[in-house]
């Protein structure tokens, strides 16, 4: 196939009869916002390289390697966000929101863009559902940080996803665990791939997070910061826990979790699956209490997480049941000649206007063609509409699934009618019709009564 007509590897299409399951999860994830007082935020898929550089940390993988990033034709350095959250804490310090009323809550979704290798469940543009919250340091907020993400799980449908926290502490505890850290590492200082050597140095926690191979074995068998933390942020991360237990939310604690990205402190947590094999994450966030501070005089307390749109999506196509149906048409409104057509183009807009998925033909096709496209497309019911209906007066209303049929009366002025008698009252009846089996009397008395 020619470049042309082929998708960027590490990209993928949601084609036209895939993206309900997309707004279903969309819309599920709004509601469960809407409940916890989430509103939405929408920044620009590109900011300054700056920005991520300090926000996500010069020494990460993601900053290092994987960044999208160009310079513009003013010459200035820009990159495609590879996460949200810088660009939601430069929203926030740009336009003050934290002097409003705190905490402050916002909810995301972004497509996101990073150069790694493409696999199962890994992407270089994948889409994410995030949220953080402002301006509380408390663990109440992070333990309702993380009931919203395990809330969202559950509401979509998703069980056997595991909770896993960890804390990572807070800058001075931090200070003695990469004291450790580089002890342990020194010793294999030879092994490390160029990138760690130069980590061990600047960061050595990230060495922790690196893909190599060789790495991430030494990694093994390195400290673990949670034999490092101060009292405070101890008795930060119990909180957390007992919160969390009372509220009857299972976790386990795994001291391995750093996170990739460098603005983390004290809790950190990842909703991992057992139906995603390497890319098991679904859903990774924790605390970043200094971010606002690395870009700007402002420090603001915050706490938020992400979750991969397309992991979720993975782990969806393997459950059955999960998903809704997709919304097939309600009527199709076949034509013969030119007078047929006109009209159930006529009917077809009016129903439309009455919250109706309705069509009809506009390809000139033959009668048997048209119906093998309401078929296709699922049509619950359909009527033909010819010389001999528009005389008479009286159409057949097709029950596509049990193929019963009922004659209906087309009144003159059905179009205008439309708009004026009990469209509520006769809507109702369809739906009660609907769902007690007489799909097709319903579907007559509201065409009837609109007559
Ligand atoms: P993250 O762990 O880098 O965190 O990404 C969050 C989630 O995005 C992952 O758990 C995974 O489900 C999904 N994800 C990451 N990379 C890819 C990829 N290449 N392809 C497909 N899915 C991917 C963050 O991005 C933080 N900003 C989360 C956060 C928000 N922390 C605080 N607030």
């Amino acid at each position: 196939m020619g470049l042309i007509t082929k998708a960027i590897r590490g990209t993928q299409d949601v084609l036209p009869n895939d993206s309900y399951k997309w707004q279903h999860v969309e819309g599920v994830i709004r509601q469960v916002c809407d409940a916890f007082g989430y509103k939405e935020i929408r920044t620009p898929v590109f900011e300054h390289t700056e920005l991520f550089a300090r926000g996500v940390g010069d020494t990460t993988d993601v900053v290092q390697k994987e960044m999208y990033t160009f310079e513009d034709k003013g010459g200035r350095s820009i990159t495609l966000r590879p996460e949200g959250t810088a660009g939601v804490a430069r929203a926030i310090l740009e336009h003050g929101l934290h002097n409003g009323a705190l905490p402050l809550k916002a909810y995301y979704f972004t497509s996101c863009y990073r150069y790694e290798k493409p696999q199962a469940g890994r992407l270089r543009e994948f889409h994410q559902f995030g949220a953080e919250l402002y301006g509380a340091s408390e663990p109440y907020a992070d333990a309702e940080m993380i009931m919203l993400a395990d809330e969202t799980l559950k509401m979509i449908g998703l069980d056997g996803i595991e909770l896993q926290l960890n804390s990572i502490g807070c800058p001075e505890c931090r200070a003695k665990y990469h004291a450790a850290l580089k002890e342990y590492f020194s010793s294999h200082i030879d092994e490390l791939c160029p990138t760690c050597r130069d980590r061990l140095e600047r960061n050595p926690m990230r060495i922790l997070d690196c893909k190599s191979p060789v790495c991430s074995g030494i990694a093994e068998g390195a400290p673990v910061i949670l034999d490092y933390i101060c009292d405070d942020c101890r008795a930060h991360f119990e909180k957390v826990q007992e919160l969390l237990t009372s509220c009857g939310i299972k976790f386990s604690i795994n001291p391995q979790i750093v996170r990739g990205l460098d603005y983390y402190s004290r809790t950190v947590f990842e909703f991992v699956s057992k139906d995603l094999g390497a890319q098991a994450t679904v859903c990774g966030g924790g605390r970043y209490d200094g971010l606002t501070k690395q870009l700007s005089d402002t420090e603001i307390p915050a706490i938020g997480f992400a979750m991969g749109l397309e992991r979720i999506m993975l782990i969806l196509e393997k459950k059955q049941n999960i998903l809704p149906d997709q919304k097939t048409c309600d009527i199709y409104i076949a034509s013969m000649g030119d007078r047929g057509a006109h009209k159930a183009f006529e009917l077809v807009s009016d129903l439309r206007q009455e919250g109706f998925y309705a069509e009809c033909d506009m390809m000139g096709r033959s009668l048997k063609a048209q119906m093998k496209y309401a078929d296709k497309i699922g049509a619950r019911f359909s009527m033909v509409l010819g010389d001999n209906e528009l005389d008479t007066n009286k159409a057949v209303l097709k029950n596509m699934t049990d193929g019963s049929k009922t004659e209906v009366e087309l009144g003159e002025k059905l179009i205008e009618e439309i708009y004026r008698h009990k469209i509520d009252r006769e809507l109702a009846d369809c739906v009660n019709g609907l769902s007690d089996g007489g799909e097709a009397e319903a579907m007559a008395a509201l065409l009837g009564g609109l007559k």
